[in-house]
Formats: structure tokens, C-alpha cells, sequence
């Protein structure tokens, strides 16, 4: 038997979609490819809210991080960087030779529009890049706010991380302005790892076609001329497409976008009052709470270790440590993709039981 994942990714992947990415294969240059292709794009539209391109690529969001940078950056890039994954952001564009800037505030707090505007009016960037769910800490950064400000300067390119929420947490992209918004299919889509869903603007193809390095293998205007027939470029994770496929046709058709919004915030509401009742305490400052994953401060002498251990031992599931520079302070509990509210409650009578056992309470 395995372990349930109720770590913030990868996660638990339904049987159906098990099943669906166990389909038999096609040749990605054939019909039958094209078909599920060409019927997966509108669907992703609708769960992005969006009427401009969605890319599918091959590789882990990581792969599109890398290419955001390099296929829109002619000048400088802002980052926002407040936990491990905005960090491995900012540090791309300099494997990269990208000149690029930081904003960085502490681990547990996301960076303000009023110092996002600061560096933007001194007119030295074109792109600006938001980890919007940092899945290390679980804060949420203000998107709607940085839009805001982002309205008065056209020509940056709003380039938005949404790995741990696409899919989980409602994202407008047109409406938020949008220029690139990138997950992986090992979170909240309920997916296993392979392909990377991307929303790119209008805007951001057209300063794409004119980039002097894109590089090769994540390249916007490529992807684009090979969407439009219905393929990508390179063999895509044909698996995954398929459980992508059959994963939006569940988000649209039969749960419901405002339904699965719901889900969400509605797991978030009783993992907070879990905490509190459980006397921990949440990472992230207030107000700033992810909507998909929680990051808990671990009280003096917690033992991690002997809950995820007894977790997995007695109930064949397991949550996850802290990760990178507060790895050993925190412990964190996804509550993403297709996991119910009653499996929540479920998971909190364990450990609860298991705290009281072991008397390694908060
Ligand atoms: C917020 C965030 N960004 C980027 C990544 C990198 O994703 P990948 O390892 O799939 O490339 C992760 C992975 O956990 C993440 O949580």
C-alpha cells in the first residue's frame, strides 16, 4: 500500500487519472494526439481565465522559469524573493548572464506594492517576476495589488510562479494582467510531474519574437506555431496529456471552477482552525495565508520525525517537513488537487491521536 501524499506536491493523483495516463500511446505528430491536444487548450482557458495562449512544455515548471527570463528579458528583471523557490528564481537569470534585481523581504512575508512600485518607477526593468504561492513558506503574495501597480508601467512583463496554486486557487490571469503564468502538474492539478501549463499573454509573444537568445528547447514562438497545429515542437509527456486532459474535462464539466475554488478555501478554513485548536501556530505573517498548503511552526522539542513516521506506519499517509532555510523551524500540510474536506478531518484525527500517544504535542 503507499503512502497518501499530503505533502504540497507531488500529490496523491486520482485512479481515474492513473488510468487516463496509462492510456495507450499515439505518435505525437498523429491525429488522435492532435485531437486530445486541440480539446485540452480550451479547457485550460477556461480554468485560467483566460482568451490569449496556453503553452503545454515538457519539463518541470522550473524549465519555464528559466524560459519566462529568457525569452522576455531584453533589459533588467525584478524578483520578488521571500522563500526558497522566488530565491531559485532570482538566481536562473544569473546562470542565465540576466541582469536582475531583488526584493526581498523576510521568510514568512510577502513583499509590498509600495516597494514593488519603488523599483519600478526607476525605469530600469522589463520584466518582473512574482512567486505567487511560495510553497516553502506558504505566503501568498498580494497579485491583485501588484497588478494594480503593474497597470502603470505597460511595458514590464508580469511573470507570475503559480506552481503550488494553479488550479487550486481562483488565478484571473487577463484580468490580472497576466504576461506569463506557469504550474507544474504535480500540484494542484492532481497530476503526476512531467508538463508545465502556461499562460502567455498577447503581449509577451510579441516581445518573444523579438528576443536574441529564447534559447531553444522552451521556446515562446516555437511552442506557439506548434499549439496553433495542435502539437508541440519536441515529444511531449504524452501521459500526462492524457490525465491533463481528463483532469479539465473533471475541473470544467464536472465539479465545477467556483466548486473546486470553494474546495479549496474551505480546506484552508479548517486546517487554520485545526492549528489553532492543535495550539501551533501558522508561518505565514497574517493575511498572507496560502490558500493550498500550510506552513506550521514547529514548538520547541517537536518531534516531526516520530508523527510522520507513525503517520505512515499506522495510517499510510504522510505530510511534510520545512523546507531549505527553515526546514528544521516549520512542518507543512498540503491541502491541494483533489483531496476533500473529509480526508482533512481525517488526517487531523490522526495527529491529533498520534500527538497524544507520543506526547510530542504542540
Ligand atoms: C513555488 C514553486 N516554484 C517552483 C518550483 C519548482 O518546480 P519543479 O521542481 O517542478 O521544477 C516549485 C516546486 O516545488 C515550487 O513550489
Amino acid at each position: 500500500m503507499h503512502d497518501r501524499l499530503f505533502i504540497p506536491g507531488p500529490v496523491e493523483v486520482r485512479p481515474e487519472l492513473l488510468k487516463a495516463v496509462a492510456s495507450p500511446q499515439v505518435g505525437h505528430r498523429t491525429q488522435a494526439y492532435m485531437d486530445v491536444h486541440s480539446a485540452t487548450i480550451p479547457l485550460l482557458k477556461k480554468i485560467l481565465y483566460t482568451e490569449q495562449e496556453v503553452l503545454l512544455f515538457t519539463c518541470s515548471a522550473t524549465g519555464v522559469m528559466e524560459g519566462s527570463l529568457r525569452n522576455l528579458c531584453q533589459k533588467k528583471a525584478l524578483l520578488t524573493v521571500n522563500g526558497a523557490f522566488s530565491k531559485r528564481w532570482y538566481q536562473i537569470a544569473g546562470f542565465n548572464g540576466i541582469p536582475a534585481d531583488k526584493l526581498e523581504v523576510p521568510m514568512g512575508k510577502a513583499v509590498m506594492p509600495e516597494d514593488l512600485d519603488k523599483a519600478l518607477a526607476t525605469g530600469q526593468y522589463d520584466v518582473f517576476c512574482a512567486v505567487f504561492n511560495e510553497t516553502s513558506t506558504g505566503v501568498r503574495a498580494p497579485l491583485e495589488k501588484y497588478s494594480e501597480v503593474l497597470k502603470k508601467y505597460p511595458d514590464v512583463m508580469f511573470c507570475v510562479d503559480a506552481v503550488s496554486a494553479m488550479a487550486g486557487d481562483k488565478i484571473e490571469t487577463d484580468k490580472l494582467g497576466l504576461d506569463v503564468c506557469l504550474a507544474g502538474t504535480q500540484k494542484c492539478w492532481g497530476l503526476p510531474t512531467g508538463m508545465c501549463v502556461t499562460m502567455i499573454s498577447n503581449k509577451a509573444m510579441a516581445k518573444a519574437a523579438t528576443a536574441k537568445a529564447p534559447g531553444y528547447y522552451v521556446n515562446f514562438v516555437d511552442a506557439k506555431k506548434y499549439n496553433d497545429k495542435h502539437q508541440t515542437p519536441h515529444t511531449p509527456a504524452i501521459p500526462i496529456l492524457f490525465g491533463l486532459h481528463a483532469q479539465c474535462n473533471h475541473i470544467v464539466n464536472v465539479e465545477g471552477l467556483d466548486n473546486r475554488w470553494k474546495r479549496h478555501l474551505d480546506m484552508q478554513k479548517l486546517t487554520h482552525q485545526w492549528v489553532k485548536e492543535a495550539g501551533f501556530e501558522l508561518f505565514p505573517e497574517k493575511g498572507y495565508e496560502s490558500v493550498t498548503l500550510s506552513c506550521i511552526k514547529k514548538p520547541d522539542g517537536f518531534d516531526f520525525k516520530t508523527l510522520n513516521g507513525q503517520l505512515s506506519k499506522k495510517h499510510h499517509c504522510v505530510i511534510s517537513n520545512g523546507y531549505g532555510d527553515i526546514k528544521e523551524q516549520t512542518f507543512r500540510i498540503a491541502h491541494m488537487a483533489d483531496t476533500t474536506v473529509d480526508e482533512m478531518k481525517q488526517l487531523f484525527k490522526w495527529i491529533d491521536a498520534i500527538l497524544a500517544e507520543t506526547h510530542v504535542s504542540a
